[in-house]
């Protein structure tokens, strides 16, 4: 297409620049020319939250918010959910291709290998307390990896990297099944090499006296299909912490952690955990209407509805509402469903959530599956965090490849005080202090 350029009038100065459009979008660089005199450093962009802003090309996940389409390296979620091990799609995510079957084998034989975990882990991880938050104790067990392997801070080498991204995505449910029994006082488990990366990660979690656990199909397959549903989601906060804190070239365990503390919060991979404390709150479909007002007011919010790029239906939320069936025909209904179906049901016949296009996303349905599987909410976001490190991963890799990024630096627009001279304490009047 001809003409793919920007000509901008800069009214202070009536000069006219004109600036090159790539794939929708300019460059802020090219604004630094625009300068209403001599000394101006250059016009910069406000975009607080990012609205508006790329920071990066990526050729991992598409998403287009508008048309409710997620796919990974091109293939639809819908077709990976459908076919795919979750160990395939975390290959394809980092590969860029998906495996052959013999690179699968391998891949599959790699991460069982480095599923174990240091026994000195198991050591710290006694030291929390019994009520400890499980994404405080993996972000820390994650963190302390570094101290584990500290060749992993070598990440100019492409060896060394993907040996750090293997035993991240193969250690990553042994220490979520050690954090979660650790809360329950139950003795560990050790990973069992047979068995598939949702079935090794069940037996973990919940093997008792039996020598062998075997793990329900139909619900091992349901965790399975969440894993690959929520394995990358582009540059979302957790996977925006991953390539900020990693572009100081910080070790990937360090990384990983900065990652975890960023998917803990409500607004992103907590909102599943708070979901089902909301329907818990709500209790029967008669308080429903209450609790829509209550959201209208502004005094609440409709935890797992909306989302900052799905302007329409999460793709994520139809594939899991359809996950929710098949795993209740094992473990029974959750009633929170039916209140989750009136919530939803209510809400996209509503103007306040028509109008702000705001739609269930991946955290509506899933908690209620985890529940009726056994899990408690704040176990929620740790089934979320193991498989985003695939993400995560994979976003880190290709930043560090890419020759543009540097150090992720922000700038601001500084609205501070001007120069002032110091007053020692006697001569200082009272003030209102300021942002503490
Ligand atoms: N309930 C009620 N109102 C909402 C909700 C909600 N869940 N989400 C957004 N709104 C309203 C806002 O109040 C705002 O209204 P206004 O224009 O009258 O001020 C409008 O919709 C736009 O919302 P923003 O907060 O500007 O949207 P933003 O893109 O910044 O936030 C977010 C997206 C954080 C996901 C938000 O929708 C939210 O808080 N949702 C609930 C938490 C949640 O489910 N998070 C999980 C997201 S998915 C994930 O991270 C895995």
């Amino acid at each position: 297409m001809d003409n793919q350029t920007l000509t901008i009038t800069d009214n202070r100065t009536q000069q006219t620049y004109t600036i090159p459009i790539w794939r929708g979008t300019i460059r802020a660089m090219d604004l630094r020319r625009i300068k209403a005199g001599a000394g101006d450093f250059g016009l910069m962009t406000y975009d607080p939250a990012f609205m508006n802003t790329a920071s990066c090309q990526s050729a991992i996940t598409y998403l287009d918010g508008d048309k409710g389409i997620l796919r990974y390296r091109g293939y639809p979620i819908e077709q990976l959910a459908e076919n795919c091990t979750f160990l395939e799609v975390a290959y394809l995510l980092l590969h860029g291709e998906l495996p052959t079957e013999e690179e699968l084998a391998y891949w599959n034989c790699e991460i069982t290998h480095h599923s174990m975990i240091h026994e000195n882990v198991k050591k710290f991880m006694d030291g929390f307390h019994h009520d400890a938050h499980p994404m405080g104790i993996l972000m820390s067990t994650v963190a302390a990896l570094s101290t584990f392997y500290p060749d992993a801070r070598n990440v100019a080498d492409p060896k060394c990297r993907r040996k750090q991204v293997v035993r991240l995505i193969a250690k990553m449910p042994t220490l979520a099944a050690y954090a979660f029994r650790h809360r329950l006082g139950l003795p560990y488990i050790y990973p069992d090499p047979e068995l598939s990366y949702a079935k090794n990660y069940m037996n973990m979690l919940w093997r008792r006296t039996e020598p062998k656990y075997v793990a329900n199909e139909v619900l091992a397959r349901a965790l399975e299909v969440l894993f690959i549903l929520h394995a990358d989601h582009e540059q979302n906060c957790s996977a925006s912490a991953m390539r900020a804190v990693g572009s100081s070239t910080a070790d990937p365990y360090s990384t990983a952690a900065a990652s975890i503390a960023a998917l803990s919060g409500p607004l992103h991979g907590g909102a599943n955990e708070e979901v089902l404390r909301m329907l818990d709150e709500i209790g029967s479909n008669d308080n429903i209407p209450g609790f829509i007002a209550q959201v209208k007011e502004g005094k609440r919010k409709l935890m797992g509805f909306g989302h900052r790029v799905y302007k329409n239906y999460d793709p994520r939320a139809r594939i899991i509402k359809q996950v929710a069936g098949e795993v209740f025909a094992v473990t029974g209904r959750n009633p929170k469903i039916d209140i989750a179906l009136e919530l939803e049901r209510i809400a996209l016949s509503d103007d306040y959530f028509i109008t702000r296009k705001l739609y269930p996303n991946v955290d509506f349905y899933s908690g209620i599956i985890y529940e009726a599987m056994g899990f408690k909410p704040e176990e929620f976001t740790v089934l979320f965090g193991i498989p985003r490190t695939v993400g995560w991963l994979a976003q880190w890799q290709e930043m560090l490849q890419d020759p543009e990024q540097k150090i992720a630096r922000p700038r601001q627009v500084y609205t501070g005080e001007d120069c002032r001279d110091f007053a020692p304490a006697a001569l200082r009047g009272q003030k209102e202090p300021a942002g503490i």
